[in-house]
């Protein structure tokens, strides 16, 4: 068995490319051969508690009945026609039931992709257009300052202060990137919020007219470092966009589907978004599947006499009818199992960790949200790639658990099946990590 796994990673070493990799100095890569609830397992069956939900997309654990019984009676059933000129029952389910639960008013449509970045592109491609074809241009976007919202063109110049992409910036449109106060614990952000928020004003007074949207990560900012920011301050810079006229988009790919403990982050908010992107948990994260949802009006600017007002997007796979079934099952296991009380278990679980680790280690601005904890490393550089990232995440997966922090941030980001003694091995493990490297 373990010939089997050096054998792989051989294989792999000679003919992959993997993402957000450096090849000159990675790790060799966990083999992993097959998983079951909060667990993957490598080619000899070692077990691996999966932390980070593989990269935010798992909801409800690996090797679900459910979900994997969906998937097979829709392939035997129907399982991929093009979507230009064709409907079918999954994707029109599907479109009715997000709608509904996103309470975003009659009229709101859905447009379907393939992934998070792609779910961002159409957003962004729609306000674009939807300006044009009310006879205006308008080339600035408005984002808050180390936002992430994908690697497609759009998506990236979008995420352009999260400083992944200098090696692209050339080709970037301009972008606003708007300071957002971050928030941790009981720590008070009120006169920080206000003078962001007063920037945000300043800035709208002078460029409003130029600006096509405004683009966010409600509520936390993931790849940025799990940065968090208040439901107040958030709802009050969208009132604000929206009074100037600028449509409001929610990238909601990381935090939909109770991550954030509601379906929605902006259920927190007194507001609701013109848009929302949606991906990653849509499917209980076992398909790729992107989702933008879009009010009525800006649907409507795109009725008109000839194909250049319509929407010149689509993609092989639009509306796939076996990831649309995939999205209807987890639903249906959202629903019935009440995620929002599951999440809130997770909750005080996290804070339960923290806080004893917090006690401890010299650890800082500690913080949770639904099912997402994070707290940082003091003292320790915050660059994504150097740094204590490497050994942290090096050490916990030998030791059996999958932590992948974002430079000095160590977050946890569980499937919602996850168990208090899973829990028990997350923290312990990261306890023997502070005390065997110097961390005290
Ligand atoms: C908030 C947010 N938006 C968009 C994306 C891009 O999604 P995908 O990787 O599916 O393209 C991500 C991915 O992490 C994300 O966190």
């Amino acid at each position: 068995m373990k010939l089997k796994n050096k054998d792989l990673v051989g294989r792999d070493a000679s003919i992959l490319w993997h993402p957000y990799t450096q090849h000159r100095f990675s790790d060799d890569p966990l083999c992993v051969a097959s998983a079951k609830g909060a667990y993957l397992y490598d080619g000899e069956g070692k077990p691996y508690l999966d932390m980070i939900s593989s990269w935010w997309v798992n909801i409800h654990g690996h090797g679900r009945t459910e979900l994997a019984d969906a998937i097979s009676r829709q392939a035997l059933n129907l399982d991929h026609v093009h979507f230009a000129g064709v409907t079918h029952e999954p994707a029109v389910a599907l479109a009715e039931r997000l709608v509904k639960l996103s309470r975003l008013g009659d009229g709101t449509r859905l447009f379907y992709s393939d992934n998070g970045s792609t779910a961002v592109e159409v957003a962004l491609k729609i306000c674009h257009q939807y300006w044009r074809n009310r006879g205006q241009q308008r080339p600035r976007i408005m984002t808050f300052r180390g936002g992430y919202h994908g690697d497609t063109l759009g998506a990236m110049t979008v995420g352009e202060s999260s400083g992944f992409f200098d090696a692209f910036r050339s080709w970037m449109f301009d972008v606003d990137v708007l300071e957002v106060p971050h928030t941790w614990g009981a720590a008070s952000t009120r006169e920080e919020e206000s003078a962001c928020i007063r920037a945000f004003q300043e800035r709208l007074g002078n460029i409003a007219g130029d600006v096509a949207a405004l683009i966010v990560e409600p509520l936390i900012q993931g790849a940025a470092g799990m940065r968090f920011h208040s439901p107040e301050f958030l709802s009050e810079i969208c009132r604000l966009a929206r009074n100037a006229g600028i449509p409001v988009i929610f990238d909601e790919v990381m935090t939909g589907f109770f991550r954030t403990g509601t379906l929605f982050a902006y259920m927190q908010t007194d507001v609701l978004p013109d848009l929302v992107c949606l991906s990653k948990g849509i499917t209980g994260g076992i398909l790729p599947l992107g989702a933008t949802l879009v009010k009525g009006e800006y649907f409507s600017a795109f009725l008109g006499d000839s194909f250049s007002e319509a929407l010149a997007h689509g993609h092989s796979f639009t509306g796939n009818p076996i990831t649309c079934a995939a999205a209807m099952a987890n639903l249906d296991l959202l629903e019935g199992r009440d995620a929002a009380i599951l999440v809130a278990d997770i909750s005080s679980q996290l804070s339960d960790g923290i806080e004893k680790l917090e006690r401890r280690y010299p650890i800082e601005k500690t913080r949770v949200l639904g099912g997402i904890g994070a707290f940082e490393l003091k003292g320790k550089s915050s660059d994504y790639a150097a740094g204590v990232a490497r050994p942290l995440a090096r050490y916990c997966q030998d030791h059996g658990v999958i932590l992948r922090p974002l430079g000095n941030v160590v977050y946890m980001m569980p499937p919602y099946c996850v168990l208090p003694e899973d829990f028990d091995l997350a923290f312990t493990v990261l306890e023997d990590y502070f005390g065997s490297h110097g961390i005290s």
